[in-house]
């Protein structure tokens, strides 16, 4: 069972951007403990970054044709609030899929309150910092595992 983990704009700037919210980590380091949880606990893990939004696109639709991943766990930054062509490629591959946030975008700024991808995900997971990818990633291992039964 393979997890492709994308994450979206500035998410590379962790470590160095607002560590009041974002906390200290690096994204490499992160990325790291994510896939060491995720060993643990029976699943392989693959890691997709970039600031373009057509790129983040292209990973979605390679998820099994590229990747060879079962299930998607994205962190699509901003472009979770605005982005139609994000939400429709994850509505083009039939992978459980999770959106997940770093900081508790509920409790932010209005502009934040609002997913543009959450329809087309499986659920959402926010505001548990490098805990909400771990937490994406048993979800999306139980849809894979009620759906296999
Ligand atoms: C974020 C929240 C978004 O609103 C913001 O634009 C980000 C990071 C988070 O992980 O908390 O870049 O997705």
């Amino acid at each position: 069972m393979k997890i492709l983990i994308i994450n979206g704009p500035n998410l590379n700037m962790l470590g160095a951007r607002e560590k009041e919210i974002y906390g200290e980590q690096t994204l490499a380091d992160m990325n790291a403990e994510i896939a060491a949880f995720a060993k643990e606990n029976g699943m392989d893990t693959v890691f997709f970054q970039s600031n373009i939004e057509g790129e983040i696109c292209g990973a979605v639709h390679g998820v099994k044709s590229v990747y060879g991943a079962d299930g998607i766990v994205i962190n699509a930054g901003a472009y979770t609030h605005y982005s139609h062509a994000i939400g429709d490629a994850l509505g083009c591959v039939k992978v459980p899929k999770a959106e997940v946030h770093i900081s508790n975008v509920h409790a932010r700024e209005d502009f934040r309150h609002v997913s543009v991808l959450a329809d087309n995900c499986n659920g959402v997971i926010c505001g548990f910092g490098a805990d909400s990818y771990k937490l994406a990633c048993l979800a999306v291992k139980s849809v894979m595992e009620r759906a296999a039964k």
